[in-house]
């Protein structure tokens, strides 16, 4: 297993390129289920959790390959339906093969994705659309079993308590494509990563309307065909490097990155006192003053701000004079970077759902563990600021969803580096 090792105190100045967006790429890549033409997916970054998706297919049977940041999808059709264990219990979004499988194959047969360390993480929502389109589901020996003889369009309410789910949305979208007839899904998750997916759709041959609002449309059709698509860029490693930035006092320019996608992360880091210029498709931040300010984040579905930002905003809060709230509306008990955090002299508190943030002058290097991949990303922030060496143990998760995260923050001038444990 792998550590990172930070020497804190470098400003970071430069110029970072943004990969392509992780959430986006894995439900796409799961829609190239629904035909069996070929299908060519750029910008596709290159990460554990894609080539965890690229193993379900060789299971599934599908081939697929990769030249550079481009995935083809081979043309050519499958007859398995299972998605194993041992595969999906590394990657909780291998869930969203689920639908394509059972609109393609009438049947799918997929692993109970388990607990996860960022909390409860229920699949109800994608039950409950895909019962409603005419599956016949049950659980058996920690398998999803579905069957069906057609999917039929129906109108379905997809809420839960935490509001919108972005893989249901996904899931109940793909599987209504081959649906008979109209499919209207109400408080339909509006994510720039479901955006892009029914942008994918729509190039395969889909009926949809309503993309980005909370209420989709979808007219079944008989067959999807194969379509060529770029993924959009990764908001959430934008905002982390937004956040590198912030931290170390630098001031970096991300390119090839989407602005409209991050406008509430944008708003908030000009709230706690950064300057952040937006071009087209590239961001320069720096802070406005020597001091940032201290502030309150609530995280919300699209488009408030992201829970997938909320650890690393905690360690810019961390540092930032007086005190921040954090509420985690998405995950409540999203909150185990906390701990870690206070190994490195944060001074943090939970009450329920809100993280007390007092700001500190300073944080010191220690060994801390990452427990998630956003716990990651936010330990490392912690790092590149901390007085002297901070070892982050068990940086797999890491590997799960930033592409090269450390030749990014060295280029910048951050002193990190990759040892074996
Ligand atoms: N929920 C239910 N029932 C369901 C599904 C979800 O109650 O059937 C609840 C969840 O427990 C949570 C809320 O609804 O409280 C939202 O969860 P959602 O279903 O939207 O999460 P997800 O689709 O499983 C995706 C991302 C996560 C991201 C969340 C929220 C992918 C592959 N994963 O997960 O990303 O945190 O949306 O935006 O798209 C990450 O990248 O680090 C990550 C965890």
């Amino acid at each position: 297993m792998d550590k990172l090792v930070i020497n804190g105190g470098h400003v970071l100045k430069g110029e970072i390129d943004i990969s392509g967006a992780k959430n986006a790429a894995l439900p796409i890549i799961a829609a190239t289920l629904l035909t069996d033409e070929e299908c060519i997916i750029k910008n596709v970054p290159d990460l554990k959790d894609i080539s965890t998706m690229q193993k379900i297919f060789e299971y599934l049977g599908v081939k697929l390959r990769r030249e550079k940041d481009v995935l083809v999808r081979e043309s050519g059709s499958y007859n398995e339906t299972t998605a194993p264990y041992d595969i999906v219990s590394t990657m909780r979004a291998s869930i969203c093969v689920l639908g394509p499988l059972l609109a393609k194959k009438s049947k799918a047969n997929v692993s109970f994705p388990g607990g996860c360390v960022i909390g409860p993480r229920p699949i109800d929502l994608h039950l409950k659309g895909l019962r409603a389109l005419g599956a016949d589901i049950s659980v058996e020996e920690g398998y999803i079993i579905a069957n069906t003889k057609q999917l039929k369009g129906k109108d379905i309410y997809l809420g839960g308590h935490f509001g919108s789910s972005v893989l249901a949305t996904a899931n109940l979208i793909m599987a209504a494509t081959l649906a008979k007839g109209t499919t209207v899904i109400h408080n339909a998750a509006a994510e720039p990563e479901i955006q892009d997916l029914g942008n994918f759709l729509l190039k395969m041959g889909a009926q949809i309307q309503g993309i980005g609002a909370h209420t989709i449309t979808i007219q079944g059709v008989k067959k999807l065909h194969g379509a060529q698509h770029t993924i959009i860029p990764d908001r959430i490693e934008t905002g982390t490097y937004m956040a590198a930035a912030a931290i170390t006092n630098g001031d970096l320019l991300l390119r090839n990155t989407a602005p409209s996608d991050i406008m509430a992360i944008t708003d908030k880091f000009r709230e706690i006192g950064c300057l952040v210029d937006i071009d087209q498709n590239t961001i320069r931040i720096r802070r406005k003053n020597k001091m940032l300010k201290a502030g309150a984040v609530t995280t919300l579905t699209y488009p408030g701000f992201p829970t997938d930002m909320q650890a690393q905003i905690m360690s810019l809060l961390s540092i930032s004079p007086g005190i921040s709230v954090i509420t985690e509306k998405i995950y409540p008990e999203r909150f185990i970077h906390i701990s870690e955090l206070n190994r490195l002299g944060a001074n943090i508190i939970l009450e329920g759902c809100n993280a007390i943030v007092k700001g500190v002058k300073s944080l010191s290097g220690t060994d801390v563990m990452a427990s998630d991949l956003r716990a990651s990303a936010a330990l490392i922030l912690a790092g590149l600021v901390a007085r002297g060496k901070t070892t982050v143990h068990r940086v797999y998760h890491l590997d799960r969803g930033y592409e090269n995260l450390e030749k990014k923050l060295k280029a910048v001038g951050a002193d990190i580096k990759r040892e074996k444990e």
